[in-house]
């Protein structure tokens, strides 16, 4: 009772303080003195303090990033804002080595150059100049549409207003990251969580003024659009953006080969907390730009990019037991029950084991003292067992072979490519045959990503699985609101609201589509590639037809692994059955494709034999880059066959048959070259 009460109390004060929060960010006038403000605060972490088992995921102690204000106009980048991929290891990083390498055919021996910054945990911005002078400033947003900050950055002194330099280009977008020192947060440490919310919160002010007040620091670090750049590398570019008036990080290094970065890596990690500013990482790109523009992207993040991150907070705690959880993709999740711990800030009681390889590894046991390890918004895991304090009598985990939710027999599946065994136990029983494989798949169906359907939670879609109101995506569709409207919780009000959210998403782009049947290894960005490769939402529901789905390796970014998903989802009986079924709920439509103009838009090519200083996904880049499309058999849709050394006799012999346009690799480049 005592609790209930607590719980009551504890959840108004959380509810006021977002209520002011939205007045003091989104509007100039706080509801609320400051004081007043603190005083809530601070009712807040005491109540916590105490029952910490109370804490809301609203809570300000947890608090991260502020919605975007409405206040803000949007607008497009002109280049969009991509994000990085991350390395853990130094494993991660030869991997990374190894990919640019084949993509750029080198010599497996190289040694790559690479410009090394220091990753600053704050918010990127883009500062666009016209004849010197600072005209726009966005957000990142979306990283293609960002809202317009412009008064809010001119508040900041970092940033130069005018740039008188000869060598400035005549327009560019200059990018970087707002941040505050560690030393000035301290002054403003009861309005936020931490120093990144603080730089996001002042940059989101609406009133400038506001955001004047606080000490926000600009460093430069790229650039976006750029007319005229004539530097060739990007410790170049970035002695540049000092010479014109930017702040650059001190910690730049151009550093070859992996095992130095490795060694500055490190080095910095263990100075890190002696910098007045929080860096989670270091970000290593390739230095030479002709090579960055060759090696390109795939989905939103560069190939000649990545950022190391550092080892993140940890704490000891003890495992009660060994929870087994089935995903969405069958995979079976050891997951520690611990006893709770504060990590950083954050209560922690359940901390990831991964998979059954890593029991055995690390020989986990229930009832271990173990090492948990939490970083950002990364699941907590744990890190290494203390053998010391293990219990005598302990006995090893056994991880289960059959899968806890419908009995099946789990399989470790064979990756062709590693000739390894994978770590993750999987049920074979996918498809919607497994209860918990479904109900995950319907939670990812209806989810924030997919159709988003506002009222539809994991825990909702939970509870109507148990009442047995829903087994399939498509009885979203079909649900019986009068019974809903009876259920505990459930009103005239929040059931119409169920009914309208639901009635939306029936209209979907295709390529939320695909996302949203929750293939494996298809997440959102591959399934925009296959969206836009396929146009026609019929041509989806055609793959399995001839060889369909294998020419969808002919996408850039698109492999073996992916394809291989594809073929298990459609030879699944009641995955098809599902498909069928939701096509006659909802209207799938194509993506709007912004027509991209190229030098050889509406070409089609297919490459034979093997190429010049150049491997193959490189070619199918090139092609794409320029508006041309990749198909991978010869026949009449086909207009060049692009030749390397030892083709394959019967597709040139084919292509001359059909008058298909045999060229050579010079030919292609020649093409490329006429006009630009
Ligand atoms: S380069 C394609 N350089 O990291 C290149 N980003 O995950 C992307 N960041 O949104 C940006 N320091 O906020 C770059 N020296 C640096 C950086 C940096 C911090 C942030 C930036 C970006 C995020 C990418």
């Amino acid at each position: 009772m005592v609790y209930d009460q607590t719980k009551k109390k504890y959840l108004k004060k959380i509810k006021l303080l977002e209520k002011y929060n939205k007045f003091y960010f989104e509007s100039s006038h706080p509801l609320v003195s400051d004081k007043e403000y603190d005083q809530l605060k601070l009712d807040i972490l005491k109540i916590e303090k105490k029952f910490p088992y109370l804490k809301d995921k609203n809570s300000p102690s947890l608090k991260v990033g502020f919605k975007p204000s409405k206040n803000f106009v949007k607008a497009k980048h002109r280049v969009p804002m991509l994000s990085l991929s991350n390395a853990f290891s130094e494993e991660d990083l030869n991997n990374f080595e190894k990919k640019i390498i084949n993509f750029l055919s080198l010599k497996q021996s190289s040694e790559l150059e690479f410009s090394a910054e220091p990753k600053i945990d704050g918010i990127s911005a883009s500062l666009n100049y016209k004849n010197g002078i600072f005209v726009k400033g966005l957000s990142r947003g979306d990283g293609i549409e960002g809202e317009d900050i412009t008064d809010n950055l001119k508040t900041i002194n970092d940033i130069p207003k005018k740039i008188l330099s000869k060598n400035f280009p005549s327009e560019i977008d200059i990018r970087g990251e707002v941040f505050i020192t560690n030393n000035d947060f301290k002054s403003i440490s009861e309005k936020f969580a931490n120093p990144r919310n603080a730089a996001s919160g002042s940059l989101r002010q609406k009133n400038s003024k506001e955001t004047q007040k606080i000490p926000l620091k600009f460093i430069a670090y790229t650039f976006g659009y750029a007319s005229n750049l004539s530097i060739e590398n990007q410790s170049d570019f970035l002695s540049n953006l000092k010479g014109w008036g930017f702040k650059i990080s001190k910690f730049n290094k151009t550093i070859k080969g992996i095992k130095n970065l490795v060694l500055y890596h490190d080095q910095f990690e263990k100075k890190r907390y002696n910098i007045d500013y929080d860096v989670d990482g270091i970000v290593y790109k390739i230095n030479n730009f002709d090579l960055q523009k060759r090696l390109g992207f795939v989905a939103n993040a560069p190939r000649w990019a990545i950022a190391h991150k550092f080892s993140a907070d940890s704490s000891i705690s003890k495992i009660i037991n060994i929870d087994i959880q089935v995903g969405r993709t069958g995979a079976l999740t050891p997951v520690a029950k611990i006893k709770p711990v504060n990590i950083g800030g954050v209560v922690v009681s359940n901390a990831t084991l991964h998979n059954e390889d890593e029991i055995i590894r690390k020989d986990i046991r229930i009832g271990d003292v173990v090492k948990v390890e939490r970083a950002g918004d990364v699941i907590p895991h744990v890190i290494s067992v203390d053998k010391s304090k293990r219990d005598e009598k302990s006995k090893k985990y056994i991880f289960p072979n059959k899968c806890p939710s419908c009995g099946s027999k789990t399989v470790k599946d064979f990756n062709e490519q590693t000739k390894k065994h994978d770590a993750v136990r999987r049920c074979i029983n996918d498809g919607f045959n497994c209860e918990k494989i479904a109900m995950e798949n319907i939670k990812h169906f209806v989810s924030k990503d997919a159709l988003n359907i506002d009222g539809l939670g994991k825990k909702v879609v939970e509870k109507f699985w148990e009442l047995k109101i829903i087994k399939y995506p498509q009885d979203i569709f079909k649900l019986d609101y009068h019974k809903i409207e009876k259920l505990d919780g459930w009103g005239e009000l929040s059931v119409s609201n169920l009914k309208y959210a639901i009635e939306k998403s029936k209209n979907i782009k295709l390529s939320k589509f695909i996302y949203s049947i929750g293939i494996r290894h298809i997440g959102q960005e591959n399934a925009k590639l296959i969206s836009k490769h396929l146009k026609r939402p019929e041509n989806f529901f055609k793959l399995p037809i001839k060889s369909g789905i294998e020419s969808l390796l002919n996408i850039d970014g698109i492999g073996e692994t992916q394809i291989k998903s594809i073929k298990k989802f459609f030879s699944n009986k009641s995955n098809l059955n599902v498909l069928m079924e939701l096509k006659k709920f909802m209207k799938i439509i194509e993506d709007v494709d912004l027509k991209k103009e190229g030098l050889l838009s509406n070409k089609t090519f297919m490459f034979t034999g093997k190429l010049k200083e150049m491997s193959r996904a490189e070619a199918k880049s090139l092609v794409e880059k320029n508006a041309g499309k990749i198909i991978s058999n010869v026949n009449k849709k086909l207009n060049y066959l692009v030749i390397g050394e030892k083709p394959t006799n019967k597709k040139v012999i084919k292509a001359k048959d059909l008058n298909i346009n045999v060229i050579t690799q010079d030919d292609l480049i020649r093409m490329l070259n006429k006009t630009s």
